[in-house]
Order: C-alpha cells, then sequence, then structure tokens
C-alpha cells in the first residue's frame, strides 16, 4: 500500500508538534516543513521596520513582498533548518519573545494569510512532506493523505515549554508561561480567517499523557494503516 505523500499536523502551540513532525520526516525520508516561520519572519521584519503590528495594510505588503526563505541547516548550533529573509539568517531571532509576543495578531489578518498560503500549497504540491501549522488540514492543504491534529491542556503545554527553557538555562516562571500560552490559543482559536481547529477528518491525538515516543508511535502506525 502507497504511504501517505503528504501528511498535515496541525494543534496548539507547544502541543507536540514540532517533535512529532521532525522524527515522522526524518524516518519517512520526507521534508519537515514548519509554517509557523513564515508568520514568525513576516512578524520578526514587521519590528525591525518599525511597523505596527495591527497595521493590516502594511504588514499585507510586507507579508506579499517579503523574500523567506527557508534552507537546510548551515550550523550544528541545534537548528533543524535555517530561516533566511534577504541576507539576514532569523533562525533564532524568530523565536524571541518579542515575537512570541505579537506573532498570533500578525498571523490574524486575512492579507496576510493570504500572502503566506501559496507558498506552502507551493511546497505542498511536491509531495513526500510532513507540514506543521494550525491551518494546514483545513485550509492549505484540505487533501492531505494524513491529516493529525495533537492536542494537550494548557497547563500541560506550558509545563512542557517551561521545563525546556529552564534546560537551556533560562529563568523562567510557570505562571507567566501558561499566561502566554492561554494567551495565544485565545487568539489562534477566535480569529475569523482559518482559525484554529481539527479539520472534521483529522485524527485527533490527546497528549497530556503520552510522551513524545508513543505519539510518535501512534502515529506511525496510522501511517502503515492508512489507506490513499
Ligand atoms: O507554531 P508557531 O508557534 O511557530 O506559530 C507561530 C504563530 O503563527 C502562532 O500564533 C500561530 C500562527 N500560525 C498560523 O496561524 N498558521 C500556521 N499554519 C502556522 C502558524
Amino acid at each position: 500500500m502507497p504511504l501517505p505523500q503528504r501528511i498535515a499536523i496541525d494543534g496548539p502551540a507547544a502541543s507536540g508538534k514540532s517533535t512529532l513532525a521532525q522524527r515522522l520526516a526524518e524516518t519517512l525520508g520526507y521534508l519537515y516543513f514548519d509554517t509557523g516561520v513564515l508568520y514568525r519572519a513576516v512578524t520578526w521584519a514587521a519590528l525591525q521596520r518599525g511597523d505596527a503590528v495591527e497595521d493590516a495594510d502594511a504588514l499585507t505588503d510586507l507579508a506579499a513582498n517579503l523574500p523567506i526563505d527557508v534552507r537546510p541547516p548551515s550550523k550544528a548550533d541545534g537548528r533543524k533548518y535555517d530561516v533566511w529573509v534577504g541576507k539576514h539568517d532569523v533562525t533564532w531571532a524568530i523565536r524571541s519573545p518579542e515575537v512570541d509576543r505579537w506573532v498570533s495578531i500578525v498571523a490574524a489578518h486575512p492579507g496576510v494569510r493570504q500572502a503566506l498560503i501559496e507558498k506552502q500549497r507551493e511546497i505542498g504540491r511536491r509531495g513526500r512532506v510532513v507540514m506543521v501549522g494550525r491551518d494546514i488540514g483545513t485550509v492549505v492543504m484540505p487533501d492531505a493523505d494524513l491529516k493529525i491534529y495533537l492536542d494537550a491542556s494548557a497547563e500541560e503545554r506550558a509545563r512542557r515549554r517551561y521545563e525546556e527553557r529552564r534546560a537551556r538555562g533560562e529563568h523562567v516562571s510557570y505562571e507567566r508561561i501558561l499566561a502566554a500560552v492561554q494567551a495565544r490559543d485565545r487568539l489562534d482559536a477566535q480569529r475569523t480567517v482559518a482559525p484554529l481547529r481539527a479539520a472534521d477528518d483529522a485524527v485527533v491525538i490527546q497528549t497530556d499523557d503520552l510522551d513524545a515516543a508513543q505519539v510518535f508511535g501512534r502515529v506511525l502506525a496510522l501511517i502503515e494503516d492508512a489507506d490513499c
């Protein structure tokens, strides 16, 4: 039986999407594409230019014209890929607390989403891809061969982020991380265009009581059983 060529993985922040997708892509020899980097790169560029993140016209224009490139990793500093905006390597800059803070507002502009969607679809059409985001199964690749929606409670997701950041030596407060996770959930789920939700034909996996290896095992079994 042929394996699913296009796999969509959606879910809220810190639900384990990236870990799962990276492992699947590695195992299957597929491209791993984390679509959040596009929204993050636009947010980074807007902050650099001093554009107001609420300015829909300026942000739409920026998204439509920004030379964003995602390439194989050029450095062994923990990165899984490079993200470039023109001549700037923004791989780590797009993960800053400042970008974290504003990216949901940028991603809520319909014009920004429209500008970035074609880039995502073009990569999807090539096949052999594991694409991660919020609206991959519902909007970007509604005809994906396999759709997974990973979920977990806000408390569990905040705990994971907290542990990750503590392990990197950062001094962080669990309460503040939880508040940030909840704020992003609200913005991502309540926006009018492409809100975060599981596609009707997605397999929903609750990961509160599962570790990364268990989630991977379940999805691999689904892939092996998939009828496409
Ligand atoms: O997955 P992430 O944390 O890098 O996503 C950053 C933001 O971009 C988040 O607010 C949700 C948004 N996003 C989106 O709206 N659609 C996607 N396909 C991917 C991310």
